[in-house]
């Protein structure tokens, strides 16, 4: 089958979705892309069309951190306590952030990589040995130098954001003992597609990966998925367990099941993906009209966590900052600043009840049940959430 590359969803202009804006810098030209989607039907994979460097995504302005979220930390602990039991001498983690999942461990077991110098700061101040760099074959090498192989390698929400796959396994395979486990957590493309969370696409988000997919990019480097766990967690993600190909630890049953589902529901089939991109157009116009029919009744609309996730539904749907009066989110580098395109001012925190709001926009839709939590009694007293997932309504429960 020759390799042809479908574009199938056009999301519109867009800013880098991590770029939030300081006051001064209010009037200054932003800088935009196109956001489309592809879908190469030969290796399967489903990425972006526009890619930046990733010294343009990663440094040390970088304003998110995997611990402000108690959901993330709880399930980064849960994880760490399982490893834990199989006793692994040495773990490196890809992607480190603020040490949200090595914290866990024992400071002479854990290595971790961290670009971003702001983020990467945090978990050298508590002496945890991380390197502030990019993940490459080199710095594989320059980390053997000075360690031995480890047994596990964890990476969250990090390797779908690397454009080179190819450097991202050779390095593996330079740095992983042969009897080593490599963990890759990523949101799964047939949740996306099923909740219909375009959201998912945004610039650091270059490949939302199937197994399919990433089995594909696996392969030519003699790695292969044994194992494969289905997590809620952002909104769904998948956790594959690799091995080395040599390695002979059998294929557990998950991952012929996991195989079946992807194929049901047709991602090996380009006409998922035109369906998929028509369910989005449709929920444009959905959303959109639910801002304005609130708008028009003179309601009170604010945005509750701002992801980056929600730059991109806020652009794609021109929902701008006369329709929401501000964000809330407890991410310290966000707050005090505004949103990337749509220049909504982001707070620390609000009263919802006092300030009289009437509904928030859920961006962070992904831990619903946590800010749902703590808004018992907005809740209570009438407040209501927008959310666009996995169609555009409002809700209260
Ligand atoms: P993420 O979806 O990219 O992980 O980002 C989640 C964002 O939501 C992050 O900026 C923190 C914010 N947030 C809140 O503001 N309040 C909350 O209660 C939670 C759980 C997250």
């Amino acid at each position: 089958m020759k390799n042809k590359i479908f574009e199938f969803l056009d999301l519109g202009n867009q800013p880098l979705a991590n770029s939030y804006i300081k006051k001064k810098d209010l009037n200054k030209k932003e800088r935009m892309y196109r956001l489309v989607v592809r879908y190469n039907n030969l290796n399967k994979l489903v990425s972006i069309k526009k890619t930046f460097s990733s010294k343009d995504m990663f440094n040390n302005e970088y304003p998110y951190r995997s611990s402000t979220s108690q959901t993330m930390s709880l399930h980064l602990k849960k994880l760490a306590q399982n490893i834990k039991k199989k006793m692994p001498t040495k773990i490196l983690e890809i992607g480190s952030n603020d040490g949200c999942f090595i914290k866990n461990f024992d400071k002479k077991k854990t290595i971790g990589v961290e670009p971003c110098t702001n983020v990467e700061k945090i978990t050298k101040k508590q002496k945890y040995n991380t390197y502030p760099e990019f993940w490459s074959p080199t710095l594989a090498r320059k980390i053997l130098k000075k360690h031995n192989k480890v047994n596990l390698i964890f990476s969250s929400n990090t390797i779908s954001h690397i454009k080179n796959l190819d450097e991202v396994f050779e390095g593996i395979n330079i740095i992983l003992d042969e009897k080593g486990i490599f963990i890759i957590e990523d949101p799964s493309l047939l949740e996306c597609l099923k909740k219909n969370t375009y959201d998912q696409f945004y610039n650091e988000h270059i490949y939302v990966f199937s197994y399919l997919s990433l089995q594909n990019a696996l392969t030519k480097h003699n790695l292969e998925i044994f194992k494969i766990e289905e997590l809620k967690i952002h909104g769904g993600s998948n956790r594959y367990y690799i091995k080395k190909i040599t390695n002979k630890i059998k294929l557990h049953k998950s991952v012929k099941h996991h195989k079946y589902k992807e194929r049901k529901f047709g991602l090996e089939n380009l006409k998922t993906y035109i369906k998929f991109a028509k369910r989005i157009e449709y929920s444009k116009k959905k959303l959109l009209s639910i801002f304005i029919r609130c708008k028009k009744n003179n309601k009170k609309i604010i945005g509750y966590g701002a992801t980056a996730k929600s730059v991109t539904i806020l652009n794609y749907c021109n929902i701008n900052n006369k329709m929401i009066s501000y964000f809330v989110d407890t991410t310290p580098d966000k707050q005090n600043k505004y949103t990337p395109g749509t220049k909504i001012l982001i707070k620390k925190d609000s009263n919802l009840i006092n300030d009289k709001v009437d509904y928030a926009f859920l961006g962070a839709w992904n831990f619903k049940k946590e800010i749902f939590n703590k808004e018992k009694e907005y809740i209570k007293k009438g407040g209501k959430f927008i959310v666009h997932t996995p169609y555009p309504r409002i809700i209260c429960k």
